[in-house]
């Protein structure tokens, strides 16, 4: 493989085909299991190439909007035939967008009462299930307030103390979606909670959205447990449950192949100047923070050489991390930045006049396919 990689042009991300089948075999034992369905989120991942291949495996897709939306019902496989499912949940939808929402899509969930009401024209003649968002609010993350939509102030989801005393007409699911890259006992937790605050309602709708977060496909989760859980709410209620993990779809199928540009002393360590960017290219790396795995290397100290990565663009904190090798390294070397296929290119941008890397596909046979490349027009048309 690293052979294959060391051929592409760099930048490029490269989905690898057979990380990405193992983890949708894992989600499609899931659903078989506990007979959940379960939802590509593409908030996370959006290689609508390789969509076909997703729904080989699951139930369908959900989306932030019209635009993701439609993504699915032109290449998701089964949706417009009804074959598969195509779910969107918004903050709040626009007017000028919502027949369109409920035209593609057969499943709506709404932040509010007030967006139900709102758009209740539209989506009440246009035969969508409706859902609304509701926060459960427990708390089960540490550290990451701002991927905690039960952080106190949020506006992610309807508090149990403003819903009304039996549910709006018409509405048919509840959703939450509280989790971030977290294992089963959050989930439980979760849903205890959530039991206990919106319980009643439960016997009243035809289905239940767990949301994303879950890492489902990561080792150590406790998948049996997922099972009987899922299996528990559907008997307990007679519903319809839903998982829409997007990290658990992609989760370690993926890869960002750079190369080392220059090489600048500092009076720390000697930092390798990439043609990539944590900035333009994995702007999780900064906000979340976190630091990417990056295949051959230790922390720093750890290995007898010792660099701090870095990028061409001109903002001081574009660091990616400090890294260390088993040898020293030189202008030209490639490196591969490892679980780069989530919430990478779908969250990428083009400052400095940065250009996008290019999207290949590695194939389950080996060989590489570049399926996409960035120019700069790209980047101008964006302008
Ligand atoms: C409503 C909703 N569903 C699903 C997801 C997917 O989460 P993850 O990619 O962490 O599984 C998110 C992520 O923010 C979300 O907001």
């Amino acid at each position: 493989m690293q052979e294959k990689l060391s051929k592409l042009s760099t930048p490029a991300y490269v989905i690898d085909e057979k990380r990405l089948c193992e983890n949708l075999r894992i989600l499609h034992e899931v659903e078989a299991e506990s007979g959940a369905k379960v939802l590509l989120a593409q908030k996370a991942y959006s290689v609508y190439q390789t969509y076909p291949l997703v729904a080989e495996y699951i139930s369908g897709a959900t989306a932030s909007g019209l635009y993701e939306a439609k993504l699915a019902y032109e290449e998701l496989p089964g949706v417009r035939t009804g074959d598969k499912e195509n779910h969107v949940f918004e903050p709040a939808f626009k007017d000028d967008e919502m027949a369109e929402v409920c035209r593609i899509a057969d499943h709506v969930v709404f932040n509010s009462l007030s967006q139900l009401e709102h758009h209740r024209s539209i989506w009440e003649k246009s035969g969508v299930s409706v859902g609304l968002r509701v926060n459960p609010e427990l708390s089960t993350q540490d550290g990451h307030e701002i991927y905690d939509p039960c952080a106190s102030g949020s506006r992610l989801g309807i508090r149990a103390c403003d819903m009304p005393e039996k549910l709006p007409s018409g509405v048919e699911g509840l959703h939450f979606h509280t989790l971030c890259e977290q294992l089963y006992e959050p989930l439980e937790a979760t849903f205890k909670a959530f039991e206990q605050k919106f319980g009643k309602y439960l016997h009243d709708i035809k289905w239940l959205n767990m949301g994303g977060g879950h890492h489902i496909t990561k080792e150590g989760y406790d998948r049996k447990a997922l099972i009987e859980l899922v299996k528990k709410i559907r008997e307990k209620y007679d519903i319809e449950v839903y998982l829409e993990p997007g990290e658990a779809i992609a989760l370690d199928a993926g890869y960002l192949v750079t190369t080392v540009m220059d090489i600048v002393e500092t009076e720390k360590y000697p930092v390798l100047i990439l043609d990539t960017s944590a900035a333009c290219h994995m702007p999780d790396v900064l906000e979340m923070p976190y630091r990417p795995p990056l295949r051959d290397s230790g922390e720093a100290g750890e290995k007898a050489f010792t660099y701090r990565l870095s990028s061409r663009t001109c903002l001081a904190g574009d660091v990616i991390g400090d890294y260390s090798f088993d040898h020293e390294i030189s202008i030209g070397d490639r490196l591969v930045f490892e679980d780069m296929a989530i919430y990478s290119m779908v969250k990428n941008n083009t400052f400095n006049g940065m250009a996008l890397p290019d999207i290949a596909l590695l194939h389950e046979n080996g060989d590489t396919e570049v399926i996409k490349h960035f120019g700069y027009e790209d980047f101008k048309m964006r302008l």
